[in-house]
């Protein structure tokens, strides 16, 4: 009954962890998880107001389908504020989230024989829709020890007459490494005089805690002309149930054929979502963002500190997002056995690496309030610990 292209797809193991973590929290046991992928703080009020103020005026039909004229404008607004890009409204498309961006993306461009560069550890949905669309994988392992970024000779030699695309996150979902505008200007070389198409995903760009963010279309004409930006709000703003992404691209043929795809099947995104994430957009929630951060830099700082005493673990200070992905080959060669055992022994949920391409690892969430923090972190020393 199924198609083989529906049989290419693998359940994240993020959210199967997280499913186990909330049954046995169900069944009454005292679980702690760092599993999920999003804010622990609420929306800013100011943008669930201009969503009920959307709602009480009648914003509720169907809208372009590519997003409303104003909220096109608010994301070329922030582009340019925030990244020094410009693009017009006809380089913009508004999506249901990155996710639905990037699936749009991929659907568009990529077909059986294309291969697509995705640096490992990735998050996990790269490698799931690349498939999906008949594209081939072409990892690129890195390691804590390179603070989990390609080099421009990695990049030089995945490179083959049949590379499609290469997939950028900065900051990285799950190691939350950044790349610095001298690093994607020596990688966009690398790519000068190919058709290569670089998907920059840019949805931890407001959690920055140390340096500075770069968005990859911005370090070069030609690296302007070849890149696709993906962001959202999700992240950023604690807005992952609205439903709210979008991309932007020099190539007007390629927003164009996404916009196609997107009128049959989806539509527009939801009508109130348009009118809130303006608001966003513009800044009003500025002051609540800054203080989601600074409160996540503080959890991180402890976090690395804590980690770091812990007898057989290490782990990197990621420069952005919120996510740890602490190494633990000195007490295991198997991260999924790790992590069941120590979600079954000590009640704690982390993801394996091996879910985001990388042997070896754990992602930590930090989006959790400090006292779990601790505790959890004490709980998986004791495991570790127990493992010797
Ligand atoms: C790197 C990265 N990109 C994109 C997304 C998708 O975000 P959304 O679809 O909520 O906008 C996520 C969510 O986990 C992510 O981690």
């Amino acid at each position: 009954m199924l198609t083989d292209r529906i049989n290419t797809l693998s359940e994240s193991i993020t959210i199967a962890i997280t499913t186990l973590a909330q049954e046995l929290k169900a069944e009454g046991k005292d679980i702690l998880s760092f599993s999920a992928g999003e804010p622990d703080f609420d929306t800013p009020q100011v943008i669930k107001d201009a969503a009920i103020n959307a709602i009480n005026e009648g914003f509720t039909k169907y809208t372009a389908v590519d997003g409303i004229p104003a909220l096109k404008t608010a994301v070329a607004n922030k582009l340019k504020r925030d990244n020094g890009l410009t693009y017009a409204a006809n380089q913009i498309i508004v999506n249901n989230g990155a996710k639905h961006s990037l699936f749009n993306l991929f659907s568009a461009t990529i077909q059986k024989g294309d291969e697509v560069i995705i640096p490992a550890p990735y998050w996990v949905t790269y490698p799931e829709l690349v498939k999906y669309c008949g594209g081939t994988v072409v990892e690129i392992q890195t390691q804590d020890m390179s603070s989990f970024k390609i080099t421009p000779e990695q990049l030089k030699n995945a490179l083959t007459k049949n590379t499609k695309m290469l997939i950028l996150t900065t900051p990285s979902n799950p190691t939350g490494s950044v790349y610095t505008k001298e690093e994607l200007t020596a990688l966009g070389k690398v790519l000068e005089g190919t058709k290569v198409i670089v998907a920059s995903d840019e949805m931890y760009e407001k959690l920055i805690y140390d340096g500075t963010f770069t968005s990859a279309a911005s370090v070069s004409r030609d690296m302007y002309e070849r890149t696709v930006t993906i962001n959202g709000l999700s992240k950023s703003v604690a807005m992952t149930g609205w439903r709210f992404g979008y991309m932007a691209a020099h190539n007007t043929a390629l927003i164009k054929a996404t916009k196609k795809l997107q009128s049959q099947s989806t539509s527009n995104i939801n009508s109130i979502t348009q009118k809130a994430a303006i608001v966003a957009l513009d800044g009003a929630a500025d002051s609540d963002i800054e203080m989601m951060r600074r409160e996540f830099k503080a959890r991180r700082d402890e976090a690395v500190k804590i980690f770091n005493a812990v007898e057989g673990l290490s782990v990197l200070k990621p420069d952005g997002a919120f996510y740890l992905f602490v190494n633990i080959q000195k007490v295991s060669s198997d991260s999924l056995t790790f992590a069941k055992e120590l979600l079954a022994q000590k009640g704690v949920a982390v993801v394996p690496g091996v879910g985001f391409g990388s042997e070896g690892y754990f992602r930590f969430s930090f989006a959790t309030d400090i006292q779990s923090i601790r505790t959890g972190i004490k709980r998986i020393e004791e495991f570790v610990s127990s493992l010797k």
